[in-house]
C-alpha cells in the first residue's frame, strides 16, 4: 500500500484515499443552478476514484460570484439542483465538499471564454464590494467600502449557504479566503485599510472570517462535518500577508473547529512576484501543519504519482489536491494506483479495463 491510497479521517468523516480534487471555477451555471455540465464534469471525476472533491467557489449571494455563470447555493432550488450529483459522487466512495465564496472587489467579471474582465453594470454587471475603497487594478471598478450591515449580511449569506450545503448533502465546506476574494481582502494588509475592529492587525483582519465561522456552526452545519478553509498562504509582495501571518491564522483557525487549511497563495495584487514551480506551495503547508497543528492540503503544479506519494509521505501535507491534471486526465487516480502498484476498488463497469 502506498499513503496516497490509504484512508484518512478528517474532522469526523472518512475519505477513501488522499487525493483531492481542487476547487475551479467552470463558468456553467444558469443564475448559479448547476447545469448538466456539472454532471457530468464532477461525475467522471467520482468514477476516476478522487477521493474528496472540492466543488467549484460557489457564491453566497448574487453579488458574491465572480460571474454570473457562477453556482450559487444562496437558494433552495441551486442546493435542490446539487442533490443528485452529490448522491452520485458519494455512490462512488468519493466524499463531497464545496467552496463556498464570495468575491468581494473582484466580483462582476466576465468568464474567460467571452473574455474575462469586469463587467459594467450596463453589460450585466452589479456593484462590487470590499473592506476598503481600493480596486484591484486600473480595468476594476471602484469598491463600496463594506458598512456593518453590509458586513452582517456577508455571515448572513455565508451561514445560510453552509446550511443548503449540508441540505444538498455535502460532506465538507470549504470557505474560500484566498486568491483577492472578500475574505481575502479582510486578511490582507495590501487591501484592507479599514480603522474599525476588522482592520489593523491580524486579529482585526480574521474577524470577519471567525465571525462566519462562528455563524456556520451555530446550528447551520452539522458538528460532525467538518469545516476546511483555503487561505492565500503568502501574498508574494512586500508588506503584504506573510506565512508568520498565516500560521497565526491558522492557529485561530483551528481553535474555532476548523479542520484542514487549504494551503494556496496569491490574488490580492496585480504586481505580485510568484515564483511557480512543481509542489510551489508545498512550503507553505508544511510550515502551517508543523507550527499550527492542522491538517493541511498542499496544491500547485502537482502531476506525477511518486512526487504525490512522496508529499504525504514525507509529511508536509495530509492531503494532495490537484486541479489542472485532473482536468487533463479524470482517472488520474486510478492510473496512478496502477502505476504505484496499488490494487483499488474500480467501478464495476469498468472492471474489463482494469489490466
Ligand atoms: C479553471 C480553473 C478554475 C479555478 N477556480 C478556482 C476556484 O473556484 N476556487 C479556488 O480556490 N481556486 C480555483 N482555481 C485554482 C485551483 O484550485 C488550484 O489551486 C490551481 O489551479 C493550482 O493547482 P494545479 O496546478 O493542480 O492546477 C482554479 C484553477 C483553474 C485552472
Amino acid at each position: 500500500m502506498r499513503i496516497l491510497f490509504e484512508p484518512i479521517e478528517i474532522g469526523g468523516i472518512k475519505i477513501k484515499n488522499r487525493i483531492m480534487m481542487a476547487p475551479m471555477c467552470m463558468y456553467s451555471a444558469n443564475d448559479g443552478v448547476i447545469s448538466d455540465f456539472h454532471t457530468a464534469h464532477l461525475g467522471a471525476r467520482a468514477l476516476g476514484g478522487v477521493g474528496l472533491i472540492i466543488v467549484e467557489a460557489t457564491g453566497v449571494s448574487p453579488e458574491g460570484r465572480i460571474s454570473p455563470y457562477d453556482c450559487g447555493i444562496w437558494s433552495e432550488k441551486q442546493a435542490e439542483a446539487f442533490k443528485p450529483v452529490v448522491k452520485f459522487c458519494k455512490s462512488c466512495g468519493t466524499a463531497m465538499g464545496i467552496q463556498l465564496a464570495h468575491a468581494g472587489r473582484k466580483a462582476s467579471t466576465n468568464a474567460p471564454w467571452f473574455g474575462g474582465g469586469p463587467l459594467s453594470i450596463e453589460e450585466g454587471g452589479w456593484q462590487v464590494v470590499a473592506p476598503s475603497p481600493l480596486r484591484f487594478d486600473e480595468s476594476h471598478p471602484v469598491p463600496k467600502e463594506m458598512d456593518k450591515g453590509d458586513i452582517e449580511k456577508v455571515i448572513e449569506d455565508f451561514a445560510g449557504s453552509a446550511k443548503n450545503a449540508d441540505k444538498a448533502g455535502f460532506d465538507v465546506i470549504e470557505i474560500h479566503a484566498a486568491h483577492g476574494y472578500l475574505i481575502n481582502e479582510f486578511l490582507s494588509p495590501i487591501s484592507n485599510k479599514r480603522t474599525d475592529k476588522y482592520g489593523g492587525r491580524l486579529e482585526n483582519r480574521a474577524r470577519l472570517l471567525l465571525e462566519i465561522i462562528g455563524a456556520i456552526k451555530k446550528g447551520n452545519w452539522p458538528k460532525n462535518k467538518p469545516i476546511f478553509v483555503r487561505i492565500s498562504a503568502v501574498d508574494w509582495v512586500e508588506d503584504g500577508f506573510s506565512l508568520d501571518e498565516a500560521v497565526e491564522l491558522s492557529t485561530a483557525l483551528k481553535e474555532s473547529g476548523v479542520s484542514l487549511i487549504d494551503c494556496s497563495s496569491g490574488g490580492i495584487a496585480p504586481n505580485a512576484k510568484m515564483n511557480v514551480y512543481f509542489g510551489y506551495q508545498l512550503g507553505f503547508a508544511k510550515k502551517i501543519k508543523e507550527r499550527a497543528g492542522i491538517a493541511v492540503s498542499g496544491v500547485g503544479l502537482i502531476t506525477k504519482p511518486e512526487f504525490a506519494d512522496f508529499i504525504l509521505s514525507s509529511g508536509t501535507a495530509d492531503m494532495v489536491e490537484m486541479g489542472r491534471e485532473l482536468l487533463r486526465n479524470p482517472y488520474w487516480p486510478l492510473n496512478a494506483a496502477r502505476k504505484l502498484g496499488v490494487d483499488i476498488e474500480w467501478p464495476k463497469q469498468y472492471l474489463r479495463a482494469k489490466i
